[in-house]
């Protein structure tokens, strides 16, 4: 744990305050994060609670399964999710209005609340296909700056670049419930007390090494990849004896969230890159609340993240729900992975 100056644990909220008397956040940001943090916390309880709180399987009823914006069967826990985040920031006042992976189109603060000066966007519940089978998922977060006198942001309101982002994070309901978080000044971890209920500092200024002899890809879509690809995990797979000198391991939860965060406590890339399968819709992985918050994370621990062809950060968003390749970890071998695409 590390403790603040004087010894004492360090409590989000303390962490918080102390950014905002640094000068690095606002009293309406801190809100902010502190709100969605009390979401998470509450999104754990009803994760951790599983068959006993009959919050798994898919949702919608007799009429079928419930189908998002994304062509997929919403969870239940996808959707009860969503709302703890929708309800939880309702009314302080600190936003502007709010995007989601399981809403069709952005939506303004509702008029009988104050609006702020924020956008949030958020992936609710990452993972959903591992939430029956009791593998960690967890929730991503980004927040942006409204625009100067907008009073009601739309969806072009949101299209702004990972660079304009003042703060992200996300929570990752595992054997520890942990909140990793950056307001642009390094990124730190938050583990839950649950005797207390409260996320105490755990890491101040997460590192992530920058070589690494571990990658995270879903072998299954081998055969679909681009020859980029196809190479730079062949010389992966080839080891000591190939043209990397080094064995390498593998691991693939298929829960962003998790891959993210064993690549933030021991290095690792990450990727999802196109396939023929999901080019048509330029990638798997979502720009603006899984990629963009996760590169920003990642980029303030000094890692990197890209699209194999362009600085994740840098890019120009064209939609909402806007998918692209993603490759993101330690900075060496991210550098590698794009070198593969540059070549061609
Ligand atoms: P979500 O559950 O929010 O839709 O996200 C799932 C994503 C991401 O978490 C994970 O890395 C990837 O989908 C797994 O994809 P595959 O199931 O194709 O491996
Ligand atoms: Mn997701
Ligand atoms: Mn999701």
């Amino acid at each position: 744990m590390t403790a603040s100056d004087d010894g004492k644990p360090c409590s989000l909220t303390r962490f918080l305050i102390e950014e905002q008397r640094a000068g690095r956040i606002g009293p309406d940001l801190r809100l902010l994060i502190e709100v969605v943090a009390r979401a998470c916390k509450r999104i754990s309880i009803t994760v951790g609670k599983g068959a006993l709180g009959g919050v798994l399987g898919d949702a919608g009823g007799a009429q079928g399964a419930s189908i998002n914006i994304q062509g997929e069967a919403q969870k239940k826990l996808d959707v009860l999710s969503n709302e703890i985040l929708l309800e939880a920031n309702a009314w302080g006042g600190h936003l502007a209005a709010l995007a989601s992976e399981e809403m069709d189109h952005s939506q303004p603060i509702p008029d009988v609340y104050p609006r702020g000066n924020y956008l949030l966007l958020f992936d609710p519940l990452d993972g959903s296909s591992n939430i029956d089978v009791n593998v960690s998922v967890g929730t991503i977060f980004s927040v942006l700056r409204s625009p100067e006198g907008v009073d009601r942001p739309g969806d072009e309101h949101f299209l702004q670049p990972g660079t304009a982002q003042v703060a992200a994070g996300y929570c990752v309901y595992g054997p520890q419930t942990t909140l990793v978080l950056t307001v642009g000044h390094g990124t730190h971890a938050f583990t839950l007390d649950r005797e207390i209920g409260s996320f105490t500092l755990t890491t101040r200024g997460i590192r992530i090494p920058e070589e690494t002899k571990e990658f995270a890809v879903n072998m299954s879509n081998q055969r679909f990849w681009e020859p980029p690809m196809q190479r730079y995990v062949g010389d992966l797979l080839a080891g000591k004896e190939g043209p990397r000198g080094k064995d390498f391991n593998m691991r693939w939860v298929a829960s962003m969230v998790a891959d993210v965060h064993r690549i933030m406590t021991r290095g690792g890339i990450f990727s999802y890159p196109l396939d023929s399968k999901c080019a048509p819709k330029g990638g798997k992985l979502r720009l603006m609340y899984e990629a963009n918050p996760m590169a920003f994370l990642v980029e303030q621990a000094g890692g990197a993240a890209s699209t194999g062809r362009q600085r994740m950060l840098e890019v120009q968003p064209t939609g909402l729900h806007q998918r692209v390749p993603v490759f993101l970890g330690s900075k060496r071998e991210v550098e590698e992975a794009v070198r593969y695409h540059a070549e061609g």
